[in-house]
């Protein structure tokens, strides 16, 4: 697959393809997701909760963003690689929205990075994209925001609340965001947003009317007993996982690992060399 861009995305909205974008945070999955053709990697901070074992995304740092896009953009070359900017990394001022993108995309090696708000964010937006620095924003559930203060619901249940997350998506979009996420929105809501903006929209939860989907690749892949209601386990990991260790641990228990296969011989003569050279 050629390297995935921001105008190739575009291209896709305007052909009516749907577009697949997935976590990862690591090589091997990297690798993975590459192998298996999707056109978007995100390095979300939702790797606090399903890498780094925190209870919500609120402790993930820049520096760790950074580590684990490194990671992902050695496993893959092809895909639009975005690196979510953490908590408070791009709240205080533009210049430090700035400064902390540019990590993201020189020390990091992303293709982009996603921050959540509406258009209280959009000026920021606009910062990152002059200096350069393609932006997909992020709208509906945020969880940065849900997890102080806020709750994990349905985001646009009535028209008003609806309109407003319309409003937000036209703010992003002329600040020159290159797409939108719509975290759990009510599929009304996404499919207007979608038909409004130019920029394609990811969903999460959020319809099959989005121009594409995300899913936290944990939650795709079943890792976890636990999972929001609107992913779908393709597969059960857990079960896999928890079945391959317990067999190993058997095994070693009766010596049947290692085997005679995983196993490396000296030579008979230089075994009993050894034998009596120790006594
Ligand atoms: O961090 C993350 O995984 C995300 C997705 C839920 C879109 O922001």
């Amino acid at each position: 697959m050629n390297k995935v861009t921001v105008s190739k995305l575009w291209k896709m909205k305007a052909m009516g393809e749907k577009i697949a974008m997935v976590t990862a945070y690591d090589y091997p999955t990297a690798m993975l997701v590459e192998r298996a053709g999707l056109e978007i990697i995100l390095v979300g901070d939702s790797v606090g909760m399903v890498v780094l074992g925190y209870e919500n995304p609120v402790p993930v740092t820049v520096d760790d963003i950074v580590h684990h896009t490194k990671a992902v953009v050695r496993g893959a070359k092809a895909p639009l690689v975005v690196a979510d900017m953490p908590f408070m990394s791009y709240h205080v001022s533009r210049e430090q929205a700035v400064t902390n993108a540019a990590r993201l995309i020189q020390e990091g090696g992303a293709d982009a990075v996603k921050l959540e708000g509406g258009r209280e964010v959009a000026p920021t937006v606009k910062a990152l994209v002059d200096v350069g620095i393609p932006v997909q924003a992020h709208i509906g559930l945020m969880p940065q925001r849900a997890s102080v203060g806020g709750s994990f619901k349905v985001q646009g249940t009535d028209a008003d609340t609806a309109a407003t997350i319309v409003e937000d998506a036209m703010a992003l979009d002329d600040a020159g965001a290159f797409s939108v996420v719509l975290e759990f929105v009510t599929a009304e809501a996404a499919e207007v947003i979608t038909q409004t903006v130019e920029m394609p929209t990811i969903g999460i939860g959020s319809g099959p009317m989005c121009d594409g989907q995300v899913l936290v690749l944990h939650d795709l892949l079943g890792v976890y007993d636990e999972a929001p209601p609107f992913a779908h386990p393709y597969a059960d990991l857990n079960r896999i996982i928890t079945d391959a260790l317990t067999k190993y641990r058997e095994d070693v228990l009766s010596v049947s690992y290692p085997g005679e296969k995983h196993t490396v011989h000296m030579g008979e003569a230089e075994a009993e060399k050894l034998k009596k050279k120790m006594g």
